[in-house]
């Protein structure tokens, strides 16, 4: 192999631009060129695709975002979409691809390899963590201190005014983001997609709060949360409460944005590296991540289709720490 493409798809994550950086480094250190495509799928489609020097990637190391854009490309769910794609790659002569992204971003690279053999190793880019075959994704751990972060300001606000708040963080489907915003943001109560808490057991819990004479609480609600959003739960919560002064924070894509954590910028580095050394060994549609410290390669399959469980330990932990 000696022409490779590198590209950031689906949601931004601080700590893509180290992983790009990673790749282009490594491809340049291992003698290939290397090839930035812009717009993830949709930059590939319409042929953005520009070559990388080591000097492309100097100064993007500390920067949240990513230099190649991000999007999520319905064009490439087309069979006529791909095509464009495979044949923009063919004109460069690309040979393979390192996607930084999530599953939708896995699920299009194999979908492209069965249908065009071009193979692609990935690398996990997602705040959400909600990817089966690493510990961390890139962007996680910074999200996760920005969100703390933002939780510890409200908490003023909530202790100063003897309030609930009812704070929503990301995370799509998972609560991967909203357990360490509850522990971490010492919250009364975190609400998780995976183990679904009723609208009475939170009603009970600020009960018990206020009997102690507890005057203000942090409640953490993953947005993907079953008994709705954090408004419609905090209005839920008012009914059975009238005289509880509740607020509402949604903290939105403020999780998304930044300068990487170190711990992001080194996952970023390894995975970057992980992913230009598995395409020059020959594989193919996998994920490179870290398992207890250790470099895994996961099918994009087993990404995408198991599931990264979250411990029951942890929701005690907010329980136990909440008393
Ligand atoms: O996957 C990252 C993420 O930020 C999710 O947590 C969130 O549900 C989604 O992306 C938001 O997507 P968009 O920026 O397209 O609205």
């Amino acid at each position: 192999m000696k022409k490779i493409g590198v590209f950031t798809s689906g949601g931004d994550a601080p700590g893509m631009n180290a992983c790009i950086r990673a790749v282009v480094r490594t491809a340049v250190y291992n003698g290939l060129e290397v090839y930035g495509i812009k717009r993830g799928y949709n930059g590939m489609i319409k042929g953005e695709i520009t070559k990388m020097e080591s000097s492309s990637v100097s100064n993007i190391i500390q920067k949240g975002g990513t230099i190649l854009k991000s999007a999520r490309s319905t064009e490439f769910r087309t069979k006529e979409g791909r095509q464009k794609a495979y044949e923009q790659l063919q004109k460069h002569g690309i040979e393979g691809l390192v996607a930084i992204g999530g599953d939708g971003t896995f699920t299009g690279a194999n979908i492209f390899y069965e249908e065009f053999g071009i193979p692609t190793v990935g690398a996990p880019g997602t705040i959400d963590n909600d990817l089966y075959g690493t510990d961390y994704t890139i962007g996680y751990d910074t999200a996760v201190n920005t969100a703390i972060d933002a939780i510890d300001k409200i908490r003023d606000t909530a202790d100063s005014h003897e309030r609930v708040f009812f704070i929503e963080v990301m995370g799509r489907d998972s609560g991967y983001i909203a357990i360490p915003c509850a522990i971490g943001g010492g919250a009364e109560i975190v609400m998780i997609p995976e183990a679904i808490t009723s609208i009475e057991a939170v009603v009970n819990a600020l009960r018990a709060g206020y009997d102690r004479s507890k005057t203000s609480f942090i409640v953490i609600i993953a947005e993907g949360e079953v008994p709705g959003n954090a408004n419609v739960v905090a209005a839920k919560v008012q009914e059975a409460l009238p005289n509880m002064d509740a607020r509402v924070t949604t903290l939105g894509h403020v999780q998304r944005g930044g300068s990487p954590s170190g711990a992001d910028r080194m996952l970023a580095s390894q995975l970057g590296i992980a992913c230009v050394e598995g395409l020059l060994a020959g594989r193919k549609c996998e994920m490179a991540g870290i398992i207890n410290s250790e470099l895994v390669y996961t099918p994009f399959i087993d990404t995408i289709t198991k599931d990264k469980l979250i411990s029951p330990r942890l929701l005690q932990m907010v329980e136990v720490l909440s008393v």
